[in-house]
């Protein structure tokens, strides 16, 4: 009988997990001739033991998709699982039916494709005796272990988009043009969107701001005969002394807390500072997360699923697979969860950007 692996998708979607899918399901059927199960809804699929089959005609014509077609939850915690009993809402661990359900299936390994919290629960798996191996996803790229994850570089590709059309419609009427992009609690997002999008000011959590210091560089410009200004903000970017902005509290998801709003309140205290230029504002959201996959997601997701079914053949569980330098390679899930791998305010990605007269408000 072929072996029976399984791979799921958990937390928010990102572009390049059909990708990882695709990959997982070829590798596995044409390298090793194992039979690939796709847990549906993230955890939900374990816990519901509901699947499909993944065959060669199921994932054919996915690699460019976004999204996911074993859909995906961030709200299912197997170890703190939201149930209705008796028409009470409880919250239970329901990861001992989880492991008797891959049991039942004889399932001997799964793969799991997630952000921080996913691969979180991923390694509790692990120490359940599941034999686990973890793909970093996020457009974030706030995973420890792994040079990029996939997911950033398409996202990144539609805000460097959004901010080349916020330039032309910024330079023709002159006005200072606001846009706020996700990340988190990480500024990789809009650091790397700001350079390559040309900003003027980029405001990133890692390094507060003081909005007199973005008034003053807007003067500046104008001083140079530059009358439009461009700043892309993160949206958990702060003020020096000041909190996150809040857009809303998710009280049954693991994350409870909703950044967002950032944007307009840049927005709204520039207009205080700066009477000569009207302000705008636009927030980019889960445009960011749809669509197509780029073409550096299409490749590293690939890398990323064959690499995770070649670390099942050779039984390094409790790995996650992961990008160093130009190698895909693996690295202890302990290692890698429960932190958030920020920007590198001394590195020379800030560095860069500082050099040729960016302002991150500071
Ligand atoms: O982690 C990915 C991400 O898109 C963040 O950038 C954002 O803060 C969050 O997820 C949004 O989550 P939700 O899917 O609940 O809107």
């Amino acid at each position: 009988m072929a072996k029976r692996i399984g791979i799921l998708t958990g937390g928010g979607d990102c572009p390049g997990l059909n990708a990882v899918i695709r990959a997982v399901t070829m590798t596995g059927i044409l390298k090793y001739g194992y039979e690939v199960l796709g847990y549906m809804h993230g955890y939900r699929g374990l816990y519901e033991n509901t699947y499909i089959n993944l065959d060669l005609q199921t994932v054919s014509g996915i690699l460019h998709r976004g999204g996911t077609i074993l859909y995906t939850s961030n709200k299912d915690n197997l170890f703190q699982y939201h149930l209705m009993e008796n028409g009470q809402k409880v919250v239970k661990d329901v990861s001992d039916v989880a492991v008797e359900n891959l049991k039942k299936e004889g399932v001997e390994a799964l793969i799991i494709v997630g952000g921080d919290g996913t691969l979180a629960s991923s390694l509790k798996l692990e120490k359940k005796g599941v034999n686990v191996v973890g793909v970093p996803k996020t457009i974030d790229n706030d995973l420890e272990g792994t040079d990029f994850t996939f997911g950033f570089n398409s996202a990144l590709n539609v805000a460097v988009e959004a901010l080349d059309r916020l330039h032309t419609t910024a330079e023709s009427h002159h006005r200072i043009m606001v846009l706020e992009v996700m990340g988190r609690y990480a500024g990789h997002i809009a650091l790397h969107a700001g350079i390559a999008g040309s900003a003027d000011i980029i405001l990133i959590p890692e390094i507060p701001y003081s909005i007199e210091k973005i008034a003053d560089k807007i003067k500046e410009r104008v001083q140079l005969g530059k009358l439009f200004s461009i700043v892309v903000v993160a949206e958990g970017a702060k003020s020096v002394g000041g909190d996150y902005v809040v857009s809303k509290i998710v009280e049954d998801s693991p994350e409870k807390i909703r950044l967002g709003g950032i944007g307009q309140k840049i927005a709204e205290d520039l207009e205080k500072l700066i009477k000569d230029h009207e302000v705008r504002h636009t927030v980019l959201g889960h445009v960011q997360r749809g669509g197509n996959t780029s073409s550096f997601d299409r490749v590293l997701s690939t890398r990323f699923g064959v690499k995770a079914v070649d670390l099942v053949n050779e039984k390094k569980f409790g790995n996650m697979v992961c990008l160093k330098g130009e190698e895909v390679s693996y690295t202890p899930l302990e290692n890698v969860v429960d932190k958030n791998r920020l920007v590198n305010i001394d590195g020379d990605v800030i560095n860069a950007a500082r050099s040729i007269g960016i302002s991150f408000g500071d």
